[in-house]
């Protein structure tokens, strides 16, 4: 099923120049890039991109972290492109994630864990709209 999804390479992987292998990974997979943007979140927009955490303890944290630098968005389209991506990204915590995924291969942070991915159609809809508007 051909269907989209979003993914930001965060501070830490702008600041470590892992944009291109990260794209390129996606890309080799056989996912088609539609939209491509690089910015610095505003306090307001990553507190709207990760509203769904607001009462979690790291909160102040994550929205510390994502705010730190410039980040690089993108959309991509493919089949199975939210659940492939996901699995692609690896586990939340990199040093827990499996060897062959991107925070497996090239993280050991948690807040500093490189990439984004949307976890499901309603999150790529609202996180969208909060990264292309
Ligand atoms: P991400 O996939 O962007 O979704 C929410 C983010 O919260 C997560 O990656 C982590 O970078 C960040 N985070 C910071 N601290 C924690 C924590 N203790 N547990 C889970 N996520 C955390």
């Amino acid at each position: 099923m051909t269907e989209q999804t979003l993914f930001i390479v965060k501070p830490d992987g702008v600041d470590r120049k892992l944009v291109g292998e990260i794209i390129s990974r996606f890309e080799k997979r056989g996912f088609n890039i539609v939209k491509l943007r690089m910015f610095t979140f505003t306090k307001q927009m990553a507190e709207e991109f990760y509203s769904v955490h607001s009462s979690k303890p790291f909160f102040g944290e994550l929205v510390s972290f994502i705010t730190s630098g410039q980040v690089v968005a993108a959309v991509i389209e493919g089949n199975n492109a939210i659940t492939t991506t996901r699995l692609m990204i690896g586990s939340t915590k990199s040093f827990e994630a499996a060897p062959g995924t991107i925070r497996g291969d090239i993280g050991l942070g948690i807040s500093d864990n490189i990439i984004h991915a949307s976890d499901s159609k309603e999150s790529f809809e609202k996180e969208v709209a909060v990264v292309f508007k």
